[in-house]
């Protein structure tokens, strides 16, 4: 399975069923999980297990991004998403990341932050100091929640803490609990055993605690993924390779300086990164909120990557950010849609997704600044934009193309122009 390629020429060309049939095939697809593409997802008795009061489902579309070689080995990536262009502009980027020899990537351990909130501490110094000598007790008690976690070697790896002298309601100090949830998000198990260790917190520091909640900047739970595009792979429209890269690195630049533009640049990086997010089943708003928040770890919000122009003229491309996503547990294996996106991406560890969704943001940026740099985002939305009204203005499936050509050719995308090239069509 992994030794196929994800190189699929023309793979947008093909019908619905025909791009179904060879992702079944290239992911080994049982008929049943093929079916889950086949508008047999999830069913109301099942999501009525997963929310409350619940009245339907809400389907979105699941696309397959191609291209992507990650450390060597080739993946398919399912994103659920409402934007147009998305899938086609990241296919796009990794295959020119692809012509570069692939991302490279690493990860750390997924290591979670839990926080306790302790007030009314009588003597900070003390408090301290007495937490610290009873670290080994405390993650004791932070590790007696979960064997099974420890068994797969996950559990506490550290307790610190962290005063605030000042704060609206007086002194606080917050104490952190790291703990590696391995393949699972992690939440749940931060949280119980946040939640066993405060009472002898309290205890120990003669203060009360209040707040006992994992943190969503999970800056011990990182991925970092790397990419060089040959400049002469960037040549586009009249504009040269080494153009077109000193271009992306002085995109990125505004980016790195002006937090306007940043906020800008990181959300089409999260364009790719929560569809992939969703189509796994994982919490999307976790991973937004982590990254946001990390993109202003300095004081100041900035972009998430970094692209420059390497000695050998290149374009160089770097994101780090946290990745709290899990492969088990939560949605991944009981939403159907889901299950088959997990298989389809094929992979092994919580860690390894981590490294995928970087590999994700890095090129979903890259395609945007690349565009925007070069012959401006319009262009490429332009068809799909179209292809939008046409639907909207009630073409059928093969209407729409007609009508969607027409309005381009006519350099008029509006809903006026497709009610009446359609009525044109209707007579
Ligand atoms: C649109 O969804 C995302 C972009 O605005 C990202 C960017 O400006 O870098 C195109």
């Amino acid at each position: 399975m992994t030794s196929q390629s994800s190189r699929i020429p023309g793979f947008y060309k093909k019908s619905v069923t025909d791009r179904a049939d060879l992702i079944a095939k290239w992911a080994e697809l049982s008929a049943d999980e093929k079916a889950v593409l086949n508008g047999k997802g999830l069913q109301p008795e099942q999501a009525d297990l997963m929310i409350e009061n619940v009245v339907g489902t809400y389907a979105l579309p699941l696309g397959i991004a191609t291209n992507f070689q990650i450390n060597g080995k080739d993946y398919l990536i399912p994103m659920t998403v409402e934007e147009p262009s998305v899938v086609a502009a990241l296919s796009h980027a990794a295959k020119l990341i692809r012509a570069g020899g692939g991302f490279h990537t690493e990860a750390s351990d997924p290591v979670m932050i839990g926080q306790i909130q302790v007030l009314d501490v009588p003597d900070m110094e003390a408090a301290i100091a007495t937490l610290e000598a009873h670290k080994d007790e405390l993650m004791e008690l932070a590790n007696s929640s979960d064997a099974l976690m420890l068994r797969l070697g996950g559990g506490a790896r550290d307790i610190q803490q962290r005063p605030f002298p000042d704060s609206p309601v007086g002194p606080m100090l917050i104490v952190h609990l790291l703990y590696d949830t391995r393949d699972a998000m992690g939440a749940n198990s931060v949280n119980t055993a946040l939640e066993l260790m405060a009472p002898r917190i309290a205890e120990l520091t003669g203060g009360r605690t209040l707040l006992r909640i994992l943190s969503n900047l999970a800056d011990q739970r990182t991925a970092t993924a790397r990419g060089v595009i040959p400049a002469a792979a960037l040549a586009v429209d009249g504009i040269s390779g080494a153009e077109a890269a000193q271009r992306i690195a002085e995109a990125n630049a505004f980016a790195i300086v002006d937090p306007y533009r940043a906020a800008t640049h990181n959300k089409g990086i999260m364009n790719g990164i929560d569809a992939v997010v969703v189509a796994t089943g994982n919490d999307w708003r976790a991973i937004e909120a982590g990254a946001h928040a990390y993109a202003a770890r300095n004081g100041r919000y900035t972009a998430l990557t970094d692209w420059h122009v390497n000695e050998n003229g290149d374009l160089y491309g770097e994101i780090t950010l946290p990745m709290a996503v899990g492969t088990v547990g939560g949605a991944t294996k009981v939403h159907p849609t889901a299950k088959v996106a997990m298989k389809i991406l094929n992979v092994s560890s919580a860690q390894e997704l981590a490294q995928v969704l970087a590999c994700v943001g890095l090129a979903q940026n890259l395609a945007a600044i690349k565009a925007l740099s070069t012959v401006g985002i319009q262009q490429g939305h332009m068809r799909l934009h179209a292809r939008q009204v046409a639907t909207a203005a009630g073409a059928t499936p093969e209407q729409v193309p007609v009508i969607t050509e027409r309005m381009i050719a006519d350099k008029q995308i509006n809903s006026v122009r497709a009610q009446e090239i359609l009525a044109e069509l209707n007579k």
